[in-house]
């Protein structure tokens, strides 16, 4: 295992009593969740870190092949869990700053190039201004599709193929856009599915028994992971390594479940909001894939940890304030990378009187592990407890752990404060009042109570 979770710093903050009060909580939970006898068990196919046929892998390794020497762009269109794991991985091992410009309307302009085509991405908003300037960047490149909806059905995805897709047709005509577009969705179900046959496109499947936020290690992440050069075969190695390892061990002895028992203690005792605090800029994606998988299981029936994110240190001159002396609200949970080998030095400056000659010589990443624990210190002293998983390398083998670790947590922990993690019925709502204000057939009762609802508030 690449990956270590520590919870020594919340020593203060939990008694042994109270690991032992929950202990048999979290077996149950975990024995359910392995044996696949829990809520939900039919969407925990993930659980099996199951490989692709052969026939199947040297079909999906022959499209990426294509996609990869016919463009120099690839568009993923998808949104939630079909897309945060993406991007998540891309920008963890990807590169920052071999960019063209700011093309998807996020937080930095960074396009990911591992060592294939650069990736954008689509479909994870409804925003003209965002989408016209990447249709702006597209217009000098050589650019592909891979469009990702389970359902097939989804809103934002929808539009952004309908307008990408015209203008690969525009481009190539109808038979050359067919060879630059890939479809991931059901195998059976779905608006998509239907077009994607009819149109002749390559397509994978989004197993049955694999939910969205779960699903990054499926076809969904697999196909525009491989063609942006991510090594998937290491990434899945280091999944089903660390599924086989929190497989075997039993109750508390999963770190997983370890991570899930210290979730609901602390929630029991009053804390009402998880920060995941991160130490790197190109861990902001992955902040939110784990918002997404956290806050989509567990926040049902009135329950769960809110899930918010910090990245240290930018953040402790924003929000630092606040963790340390706001209300007493917050479990920190940090992901941790090893120091790199080759990171920068501090070089010697006779010109300089900051007061910091003691980091000369030192390294970039020793400095910020040194802030890092400077502020877990000063955390628990203003009453914020807090865990660390520390990964030890930055490549597609420790995403695969990772992600899996916070899986298996998840499952975990979402059966312990008993709901099912793996549905997900609050985001039905605003997608029926949208689909109804937006005219759907079979939506007309909606629709008069929304546009009522509108008229009252001065809003239409
Ligand atoms: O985790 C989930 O199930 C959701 O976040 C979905 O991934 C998201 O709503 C997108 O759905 P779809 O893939 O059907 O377009």
């Amino acid at each position: 295992m690449v990956l270590r979770y520590d919870h020594s710093p919340i020593q203060s903050f939990v008694a042994p009593h109270e690991w032992q009060a929950i202990e048999a909580a979290v077996s149950a939970a975990s024995d359910a969740l392995k044996s696949r006898s829990g809520l939900g068990a039919q969407y925990t196919g993930w659980l099996f870190a199951r490989r692709q046929a052969q026939e199947e892998r040297t079909r999906m390794m022959d499209v990426v092949a294509r996609m990869r020497s016919l463009c120099d762009t690839v568009v993923v269109i998808g949104i939630g869990g079909s897309y945060a794991g993406i991007r998540a991985t891309l920008d963890v091992l990807g590169h920052a700053y071999q960019s063209v410009g700011r093309a998807d309307g996020a937080r930095f302009a960074s396009v990911h190039r591992a060592s294939g085509p650069d990736v954008f991405f689509a479909g994870y908003h409804i925003s003209s201004v965002a989408l016209t300037q990447l249709l702006d960047v597209l217009e000098h490149r050589s650019f592909g599709i891979v469009v990702i909806s389970k359902s097939g059905t989804t809103t934002e995805p929808a539009i952004a193929f309908r307008i990408l897709k015209q203008r690969l047709e525009q481009r190539y005509g109808k038979e050359g856009a067919r060879t630059r577009i890939v479809v991931t969705t059901d195998a059976h179900t779905g608006a998509l599915r239907s077009h994607a046959a009819e149109a002749g496109y390559d397509t994978f499947v989004v197993p049955a028994d694999v939910g969205g936020r779960y699903s990054v290690l499926t076809s969904v992440g697999l196909v525009p992971l491989a063609i942006a050069g991510i090594d998937i075969e290491a990434m899945q190695d280091g999944a089903s390594d660390a599924m086989e390892a929190y497989r075997l061990s039993s109750g508390m002895d999963d770190p997983s479940a370890q991570y899930a028992a210290v979730r609901n203690i602390v929630h029991r005792k009053g804390k009402t909001i998880e920060l995941l605090a991160t130490t790197e800029p190109s861990m902001w994606a992955f902040g939110e894939w784990w918002k997404q998988l956290f806050g989509e299981s567990e926040g049902k029936d009135g329950k769960g940890l809110f899930p918010a994110t910090v990245q240290y240190t930018t953040d402790l001159h924003s929000m630092g304030q606040y963790v340390q002396d706001g209300p007493r609200l917050m479990l920190q949970t940090v992901v941790a990378f090893a120091p790199h080998p080759n990171a920068l030095v501090v070089p010697a400056d006779v010109d300089v009187h900051d007061g910091l000659d003691g980091c000369v010589g030192m390294t970039l990443d020793e400095i910020n592990a040194q802030a890092l624990y400077g502020t877990v210190i000063a955390h628990a002293d203003g009453g914020v407890p807090t865990t660390i998983v520390h990964v030890q390398e930055r490549t597609p083998y420790a995403i695969g752990q990772l992600v899996t670790f916070f899986h298996i947590a998840c499952a975990i922990s979402g059966y312990v404060v008993g709901v099912n993690p793996f549905d997900q019925p609050g985001v039905e709502a605003y997608k029926r009042n949208m689909l109804a204000l937006l005219g759907k057939p079979g939506l007309e009762a909606e629709r008069a109570y929304v546009q009522e609802q509108l008229r009252r508030w001065g809003l239409q």
